[in-house]
């Protein structure tokens, strides 16, 4: 890793490619979340002993359910596992699990292991979060309406701001995504974190998310390392502006 460039406060991971994964070796789909699982638990702990101080995982999109039960069942069952060994993890102690997305919909014994695995560490110094049945419009859909049932309440009318906006997003107070990784090929958002990625940096990768090592995590990073964020100002703020004759 490169010692001088700031590495990215925020990296979001659309994990993409399990399936495929599982289809190249004749197993079922469900072989590949199983190995998608082990990349994220080994991934995400290489995120934090490098000290990203807010990870995100795309692990259930609202639009996951058109699959067909038996894999959802197979997805939920791997975070119920991770989060069971979460709580017997060194990490958890300085480390907080956030989800992203609407877990009301889940049974009350998952969303009783949802509720726990968010409240685990007292000195928290980075944050993980798990995007379960997420979407990015909804995401911003809820937030408006958060901001419109506090205007009701209280009679405000005065324009919304993007910073009231943000602050009832599910990703309140975090840092905004500074590198969206894809893996499998797909060049697309696929409706993630729509709002806190407007300045990403894109890292698309053509691995697919069971075979994506610490190796490629860190390519990713220096990868970032080398671009030249200019969140539409200049490159050289204390330059002088060109004159136009
Ligand atoms: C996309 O690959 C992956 C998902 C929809 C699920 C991601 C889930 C995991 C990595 C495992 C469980 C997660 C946790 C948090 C323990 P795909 O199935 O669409 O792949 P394909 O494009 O090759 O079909």
């Amino acid at each position: 890793m490169d010692g001088f460039a700031p590495v990215p406060r925020h990296i979001a991971f659309i994990m993409d490619g399990n399936g495929r994964w599982a289809q190249n070796r004749g197993l079922p789909r469900v072989s590949g979340h199983v190995q998608g699982a082990k990349t994220f638990r080994a991934i995400g702990n290489a995120c934090l002993d490098r000290n990203i101080e807010v990870i995100t995982f795309f692990a259930f999109s609202t639009e996951n359910w058109k699959r067909p039960k038996a894999e959802i069942a197979g997805i939920l069952k791997l975070l119920d596992l991770y989060l069971k060994d979460w709580f017997k993890e060194e990490r958890a102690a300085h480390t907080r699990i956030h989800f992203l997305g609407d877990t009301s919909v889940f049974s009350a014994k998952e969303r009783a292991l949802i509720e726990k695995a968010q409240t685990t560490g007292t000195e928290i110094k980075n944050h993980l979060n798990i995007a379960l049945n997420y979407g990015g419009r909804a995401d911003i859909t809820q937030a408006a309406n958060a901001v419109l049932k506090r205007r009701f309440a209280t009679g405000d009318d005065s324009p919304i701001t993007e910073e009231e906006l943000a602050l009832h997003l599910s990703t309140q107070g975090m840092p905004d995504v500074d590198l969206l990784i894809r893996t499998g090929s797909e060049m697309r958002i696929s409706n993630f974190l729509l709002w806190q990625s407007a300045y990403a940096e894109l890292y698309f990768s053509d691995v697919l998310w069971p075979d994506f090592s610490e190796k490629d995590l860190d390519e990713a990073i220096r990868a970032y390392q080398t671009r030249n964020r200019r969140f539409g100002g200049l490159n050289d703020p204390g330059g002088k502006e060109p004159t136009v004759s």
